[in-house]
């Protein structure tokens, strides 16, 4: 069988994952990648689908959730996985009615528990707080190996499965709420600091295209999925949110 994983991933956590999963998963099949970025387009050459994402205040990332809008099941399985700081809300749900609705059989979802993206820039760099931060990240590997098994029994399996309404998610859709009206403000308050050296590196990085460089200058735009790839991934540590992120470290998922 021919399984292609799309993923999308802010920090690394998602990223890490699926190229750890290509490994267990390429033993029996032909697997190939592709990573999610605004307006990019996928081939249609697979048996099989594999979406990995991470979570954001509970729903998949707009970018996501654009990208499955675009595709075209004709009848292919799909296996969803997330990667969480805590708890995934909706996003598994929303994703898997999107891809049934777009012509997928929707075979499995599960969720795996990483260092949280963005609570990790609350601790200071080394501080005992950043290593508890780091602590979900422990026997991941085995973690990923027990996905791949799950993903290969699904995949042949007859029963479609959609995740059930979480209970708690009136609940979490208020937050969510909330926090995308905080994180309006909080875009406005991207900079690179003095120890940028216009490399360019998170013009590329993005996944929305949503930083430039200009007269000397980054400049971030509107379309801001708050993923964090920008800031944890610039090679001179120079992106900075307000005065928020100064001494928080940086996270660039499991291999930092
Ligand atoms: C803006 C933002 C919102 C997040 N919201 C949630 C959330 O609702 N639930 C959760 O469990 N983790 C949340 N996280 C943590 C990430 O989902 C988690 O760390 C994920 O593994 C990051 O994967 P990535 O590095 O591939 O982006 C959030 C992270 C960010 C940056
Ligand atoms: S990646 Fe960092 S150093 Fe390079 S241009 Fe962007 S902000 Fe500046
Ligand atoms: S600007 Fe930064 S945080 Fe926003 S989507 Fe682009 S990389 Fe992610």
């Amino acid at each position: 069988m021919h399984i292609k994983i799309a993923y999308y991933s802010g920090s690394g956590n998602t990223q890490y994952v699926s190229i750890l999963l290509r490994r267990f998963l390429s033993k029996g099949h032909k697997v190939s990648m592709f990573y999610i970025k605004k307006g990019k387009v996928m081939d249609d050459d697979f048996d099989a689908l594999v979406l990995g994402m991470p979570v954001y205040a509970y729903r998949p990332p707009q970018t996501v959730v654009d990208f499955l809008k675009g595709l075209s099941g004709n009848g292919r399985s799909v296996f969803i996985f997330i990667t969480k700081g805590l708890i995934s809300g909706d996003a598994g749900r929303i994703a898997a009615l999107i891809l049934k609705e777009r012509g997928f059989k929707v075979k499995g979802a599960n969720d795996i528990l990483m260092a949280d993206s963005l609570f990790v820039l609350l601790a200071k760099k080394g501080s005992l707080l950043h290593k508890i931060m780091l602590f979900p990240n422990r026997g991941i590997e085995k973690k990923v190996e027990n996905l791949a098994e799950h993903i290969q029994r699904s995949l042949i399996e007859e029963d479609e499965y959609i995740p059930r309404k979480k209970i708690y998610v009136p609940f979490t859709s208020l937050i969510a709420t909330m926090f995308w009206k905080k994180e309006k403000i909080w875009q406005t308050e991207f900079f690179a600091d003095e120890r940028c050296d216009l490399c360019g590196a998170c013009v590329g990085l993005c996944p929305t295209h949503n930083i430039n460089i200009k007269n000397g200058r980054v400049l971030w735009g509107n379309d801001c999925d708050f993923c964090m790839r920008c800031l944890h991934r610039c090679p001179k540590q120079a992106i900075q949110i307000g005065k928020y992120t100064l001494k928080s470290p940086r996270y660039k998922g499991p291999i930092n």
